[in-house]
């Protein structure tokens, strides 16, 4: 029987389950609460003054509630949003026609803004700036640049990986910085509660409390493995209790910790091949056949969230309570070897 990749876990887009649990009113966006705060002075001011808000860069981990912030914030501003990725716009042009399409302070999201190429980004500057567009027509000596004017409108970008991004195009978000963390298990018991009951789930308080114990702190990860754990128990015949929960996410290769067979691969790989690191992510990446980016912006941060792993200027190291998780022996500190 083959599990299912713990890539395809930690990413889970399922873009059914994500729309239709998706909050849709900032009362039942949990958590996140001093973002929150910061957006709802930054909004009503903004509404006051009769002005689309400044520029908003949103990031962190995936599945934490990005996208989600960027609906609520159209909504909120009452306001249509365009929906783009980074590595979708290819030309200046692609841009240009999205950017021309806006409505009057309309919301244009750039997700993954991080993959954005070079000549986009640099189109982009005068356009989050001064709101104006240059566009070069033709080529060689007879190329002349137009500029269009553009209406105001509200740049919202996400990306997982902020030291990506260049200096200039960061200082562009004049609204601000906003870093989302990860949840508290009461915070995730909320979410799955809500997402239970759009389900038509009954599911107990246990189960639920056992679920938000390895949803990797994770709202996207808690839903999905709600939605697990939901056929599990309907294959079964069975009620969805703890017990049910438990041996549906063992099937899914979860352990207690809420680490997929991937993220101890990563552990596994660094303690057993390479005496606990330190580990360069490209000899990492080639050992567990997981591209780089996928370790740095999915395994990676809950890794060293949970104290599993650091990373170092040399690269990454397993720590003791690693070894322990992985059940192995750790090596001996300088001071032990003396006993
Ligand atoms: N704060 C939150 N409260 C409730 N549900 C959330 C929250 N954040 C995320 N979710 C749920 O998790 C899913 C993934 O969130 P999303 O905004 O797509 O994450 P990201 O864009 O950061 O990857 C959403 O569909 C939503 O159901
Ligand atoms: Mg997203």
């Amino acid at each position: 029987m083959s599990t299912p990749s713990s890539e395809a876990i930690a990413e889970a887009e399922d873009v059914f389950l994500d729309q239709a649990l998706r909050p849709s009113r900032f009362d039942e966006y949990v958590g996140q609460e001093s973002v929150k705060e910061n957006l709802r002075i930054l909004l009503t001011a903004a509404r006051e003054r009769h002005h689309p808000p400044e520029h908003l860069l949103f990031y962190g981990p995936p599945g934490l509630g990005k996208t989600t912030l960027a609906y609520l914030v159209a909504k909120e501003m009452g306001v249509s949003i365009k929906v783009t990725a980074g590595p979708v716009i290819e030309k200046v042009g692609d841009l240009a026609a999205i950017i021309t399409n806006l409505g009057n302070g309309d919301i244009l999201f750039i997700d993954e803004i991080h993959r954005l190429h070079k000549t986009v980004e640099e189109v982009l500057y005068p356009a989050m700036e001064s709101g104006h567009l240059d566009i070069i027509l033709g080529k060689g000596p007879s190329a002349r640049t137009i500029q269009l004017e553009l209406p105001p409108f509200t740049l919202v970008a996400a990306t997982t990986r902020i030291a990506l991004l260049s200096a200039p195009l960061r200082s562009r978000f004049g609204g601000g910085t906003f870093r989302l963390d990860y949840y508290s298990n009461e915070e995730i018991e909320k979410i799955l509660l809500r997402s239970a009951k759009i389900l038509g789930t009954d599911i107990n308080r246990e189960a639920l409390r056992e679920i938000a114990r390895r949803s990797r702190a994770t709202p996207r990860t808690a839903n999905f493995l709600l939605k697990r754990a939901r056929d599990f128990a309907q294959v079964h015949r069975r009620a969805l209790d703890r017990e049910a929960v438990m041996e549906a996410l063992k099937l899914l290769g979860i352990d207690e910790l809420g680490l997929s067979s991937a993220d101890r691969a990563i552990l596994r790989v660094i303690i057993e091949k390479f005496g606990g690191g330190p580990t360069g992510l490209n000899t990492l990446a080639a050992a567990t056949s997981e591209e780089e980016a996928t370790i740095e912006e999915v395994y990676e941060p809950y890794l060293i969230q949970l104290g599993l792993l650091e990373r170092t200027p040399r690269g990454r190291t397993a720590t003791v309570r690693a070894y322990e998780h992985i059940g192995a022996q750790a090596p001996k500190t300088p001071q032990e070897k003396l006993l």
